[in-house]
């Protein structure tokens, strides 16, 4: 079964038939809502709203460890993550979806692991690649059958927010090497690591960030929400296509 984890502009997965819901708890509390079950393209899938239904859960008050453990004790075998981000790079400007191959974390006091102490050995898991080199590739695939265009690779910024970023700040995540910038990809991404589950990423660029192209003298949330708007029924559509190729 494949886990779709919807944010900002995807509370909702239109496309999926629901045939049931599940509100789960798990040891590390409560997951951002209901799991919600059902077919996308014949494909089981699981699909959870990253900020809640009603888009109320701001990135640092999500509970990333409940959505993962939900999705794992679901029987999620990959998850992919949907995620809109702002572009660093120029030709990263609104609209563009991308699938990245790298992740720098600024996040923080966020619980990030679920391997913390008490009686259990030390683990430390590997995260060279962020990002499942296969899941990515099929992603990738789906893309190119779907004629949509979609960019492979891209180093992902975390940060703490919710406030957006000065443009100091994204001068230096670009220093550092990053070419986009949100708010959620991690711990997301390590903790779906940390139980084993396959994770990607398919990223839109809801605007350029702070001090760049557009934005040089602020971001306007109206734009950005008509961009996801527009980009989401693409992803819609790249989400289909990856379905009907996994049967
Ligand atoms: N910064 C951080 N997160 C974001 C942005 C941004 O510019 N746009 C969408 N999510």
């Amino acid at each position: 079964m494949i886990a779709i984890i919807g944010g900002s502009g995807l509370s909702q997965l239109s496309n999926l038939d629901i045939t049931r819901r599940e509100v789960v708890r798990t040891p590390y509390g409560e997951p951002s809502g209901a799991l919600q079950f059902g077919h996308l393209c014949d494909q089981q899938t699981v699909f959870i709203a990253r900020h809640g239904y009603g888009h109320t859960i701001p990135p640092h008050v999500v509970n990333y460890r409940a959505n993962i453990w939900a999705l794992k004790q679901a029987g999620a075998q990959a998850i992919i993550s949907v995620a809109s981000v702002g572009g660093i790079s120029d030709h990263l400007g609104p609209g563009v979806i991308l699938v990245p191959d790298q992740i720098i974390d600024y996040t923080w006091g966020r619980k990030s692991t679920f391997f913390d102490g008490g009686d259990s050995p030390v683990v430390h898991v590997d995260f060279t690649d962020p990002y499942d080199a296969g899941l990515r590739q099929r992603i990738l695939v789906a893309a190119q059958q779907a004629d949509e265009e979609v960019i492979d690779g891209g180093t992902y910024a975390a940060t703490q927010g919710p406030r957006l970023e000065s443009a100091a700040e994204v001068a230096r995540l670009e220093r550092d090497g990053a070419h986009v910038v949100g708010m959620t990809g991690m711990p997301e991404a390590v903790l779906a690591r940390e139980l084993e589950i396959p994770y990607a990423a398919i990223l839109v660029v809801a605007n350029h960030a702070a001090g760049r192209g557009n934005s040089t003298h602020g971001i306007h949330m109206e734009s950005i929400e008509t961009t996801l708007k527009q980009a989401m029924n693409r992803v819609h559509k790249l989400l289909q296509h990856f379905c009907s190729t996994c049967a």
